[in-house]
């Protein structure tokens, strides 16, 4: 059996990830060693639940170049300074092992592959083949739009696409998530008395929630800004091109995923704005698409149907995607619903499209665990 490390299984997405590899049983096909950034020696969770006596060993450093290239495959969900600090002492070593990674950190270069294999399989086949050993999770929103569009990049019928993006507080991490939860909680509690008095005007009850936004007593340390009763038009980091890096990673990782390197061929624009709403861990986006061709709307539904087993076309009607096109049905769940799916005035090769996906299950830690399994086939 392959020796796996584990690093940063502790965090959200290494949570979710730990708890899919449960489900899946991939803990039977590996020989797992845990790694702590703090905690060396201590009891390893027993996630594997495969040693006879029940013990499933101790932490070990993470931090330890030695240990970590004892592994034949390395899997972290550390984070992209844990990332910066071990990986290329660990190569210097002349370590040769598989790097799976859910930072950002080294998915540009160009000795990496970005996972997501109902989508780029045969990328990640070619790649393994040449001699790559370094594999990335792909952007959240990045990864869940292609599993959702897959079908039309597939068969090269987009000529550009401009996804307008809804962000669950997940993606700002596990603080973010609580701090969302307590904007909502402060907001009913300091208007309490007032919405339960039915002779209480709207109009001064939502003034008196704006002046609370507003105040030093709403708590906003994580987000720095509202996020509850309002929303953030700007994610991650700012670029001189005056998008945000979140809008960059659109276009610079579907390409790459797509197998579009700009060298070869022309990359495919993508490009629009990152938004974070109060939804708790479900990214919707937005998608205003121009195809290469006027196809009609059934033929569209039938491509997007058929790309991969997750993907859901949601008919547009109102009922229907009021029920099944939101984050509070798709959270916890692999299901990647698409919907809203009809032509533009703009003219007939313009498609709207909208989309839902887990932020923490395809959007992080599923490609990851999916990446593993390839190497153990
Ligand atoms: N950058 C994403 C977000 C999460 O902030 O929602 C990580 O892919």
């Amino acid at each position: 059996q392959q020796k796996v490390g584990l690093v940063g299984w502790r965090g959200m997405v290494g949570s979710v990830l730990m708890q899919r590899m449960q489900e899946e049983d991939d803990f039977a096909h590996i020989e797992p060693t845990f790694f702590t950034t703090s905690q060396k020696g201590s009891a390893a969770p027993n996630f594997a639940n495969k040693t006879d006596n029940g013990e499933a060993g101790v932490l070990e450093d993470a931090y330890d170049i030695d240990a970590l290239s004892q592994q034949d495959i390395i899997i972290t969900c550390q984070g992209g300074d844990y990332t910066k600090a071990v990986y290329e002492d660990l190569r210097a070593t002349g370590w040769n092992g598989y790097w799976i990674d859910a930072a950002s950190t080294l998915r540009m270069n160009d000795d990496a592959i970005i996972v997501l294999d109902p989508v780029n399989n045969s990328e990640i086949s070619t790649g393994i083949e040449k001699g790559v050993r370094t594999f990335v999770g792909g952007n959240c929103t990045v990864s869940l739009m292609l599993l959702a569009l897959g079908g039309l990049f597939e068969k090269d019928l987009v000529e550009w696409a401009s996804p307008m993006t809804y962000q669950a507080a997940s993606g700002s991490g596990a603080k973010h998530m609580r701090e969302l939860i307590s904007q909502m909680g402060a907001i009913f509690d300091n208007v309490k008395t007032s919405v339960e008095d039915p002779a209480k005007a709207i109009l001064d009850i939502d003034h008196q929630v704006a002046e609370f936004i507003r105040s030093e007593d709403y708590p906003s340390e994580q987000f720095g800004v509202p996020l509850a009763g309002s929303l953030i038009p700007y994610i991650d980091s700012q670029l001189p091109s005056g998008q945000s890096r979140e809008e960059w990673k659109a276009q610079a990782e579907a390409n790459k995923i797509l197998g579009v390197s700009s060298a070869q061929k022309k990359e495919i624009p993508i490009d629009g704005i990152c938004v974070r709403v109060g939804a708790m861990r479900s990214h919707s986006q937005a998608i205003t698409i121009k195809l290469k061709k006027d196809l009609p709307v059934e033929e569209i539904e039938a491509i997007l149907a058929a790309h991969n087993e997750w993907v859901k076309v949601i008919p547009n009607d109102r009922d229907i995607t009021m029920q099944e096109l939101t984050p509070a049905k798709v959270t916890g769940t692999l299901t990647i619903p698409v919907g809203r799916i009809r032509k533009l005035n703009m003219g007939p090769e313009y498609i709207s499209a909208f989309t839902v996906g887990d932020q923490l299950l395809w959007g992080a830690a599923e490609p990851l665990r999916r990446m593993l399994r390839i190497l153990l086939s």
